[in-house]
């Protein structure tokens, strides 16, 4: 790896002016699947702060997506303590769990999760519709998140008629369409080419840097998490290092260097087909 990484301690700029956003305190997930039990996550401590971009990362298994379901009140600890937002969320009920998610948390996926036959700008408004906005409000507040992501006068067009990248970008806008502290994102570039997952990482750079917003990224590729500012890596259920990256990529600065899609077609589609292998 070239960067070179240091021991993170909770001694970063946020974490010396505010309290965390996420602070897990010996967390455990057991998956009980009758005759088998699984351990998934046996003793998580962690406090991510304001404005901190994180990327999660480890072997398949290691209980990356089982943390970050946590995190996002997707489900509970079996056993430990969740304070998010200073609020203890480990024992709340599922209807509260996820009146604080639609508040407070944005999830972006590998696989997008749009509905179908539904226009960007309606998939966007969704998570508005459960929150009972008002149908104007909700159409203003999805175009302008559908231009923070890029993708201002593609409002009508279907996930079929976008490619991956802008697929992800309806994504990302419907994670941010409520304004939450949090964006939590698993594995969001897993399906797609490289220009177009640094693409992403400068929209996460941006809200990262431009509304503080907190972002936890799970990844398998060491060059995406180094666009993050901390890398967290599981091991069997457990925190095994906890480092602050030095010199860290910075996408804009990154993509000028990129060869773009028109003058890269043959790669694209060989990376195409490798993300659907
Ligand atoms: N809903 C579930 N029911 C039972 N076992 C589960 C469930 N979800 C995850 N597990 C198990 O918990 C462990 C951790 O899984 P998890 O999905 O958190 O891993 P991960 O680090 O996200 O892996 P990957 O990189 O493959 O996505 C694995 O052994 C997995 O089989
Ligand atoms: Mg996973």
């Amino acid at each position: 790896m070239r960067e070179e990484l240091v021991e993170s301690k909770p001694d970063t700029e946020a974490a010396a002016t505010s309290a965390p956003v996420i602070r897990v305190e010996n967390v455990h997930k057991t998956y009980d699947l009758g005759e088998i039990q699984v351990h998934a996550l046996r003793g998580v401590s962690l406090a991510i702060f304001p404005g901190e971009f994180v990327a999660i990362m480890g072997a398949s298994g290691s209980g990356k997506s089982t943390f970050m379901n946590l995190a996002g009140c997707l489900d509970r600890p079996t056993r430990g303590r969740y304070l998010l937002e200073g609020q203890d969320v480990s024992q709340l009920t599922k209807k509260e769990l996820a009146a604080i998610r639609n508040r407070r948390i944005g999830f972006v996926f590998q696989g997008f999760n749009l509905l179908p036959r539904t226009s960007a700008l309606e998939n966007v408004e969704l998570p508005l519709v459960y929150s009972g906005i008002p149908h104007r409000q909700r159409v203003e507040r999805s175009m302008e998140a559908l231009r923070t992501v890029g993708l201002a006068g593609r409002e009508e067009h279907h996930p079929a008629q976008l490619s991956g990248g802008q697929q992800q970008r309806v994504a990302i806008a419907r994670a941010l369409v409520n304004n939450p502290s949090i964006l939590l994102a698993d594995e969001p570039t897993g399906n797609l080419d490289s220009r177009t997952s640094v693409e992403i990482m400068e929209i996460f750079q941006r809200l990262n840097e431009e509304r503080n917003l907190t972002i936890l990224l799970v990844t398998h590729e060491a060059d995406i998490a180094q666009y993050a500012k901390r890398t967290v890596t599981f091991r069997d259920g457990k925190v095994r290092h906890d480092v602050l990256i030095e010199g860290r990529l910075i996408a804009a600065q990154v993509l000028p260097t990129l060869a773009s899609v028109d003058e890269d077609d043959e790669a694209d589609a060989s990376d195409g087909a490798e993300a659907q292998a």
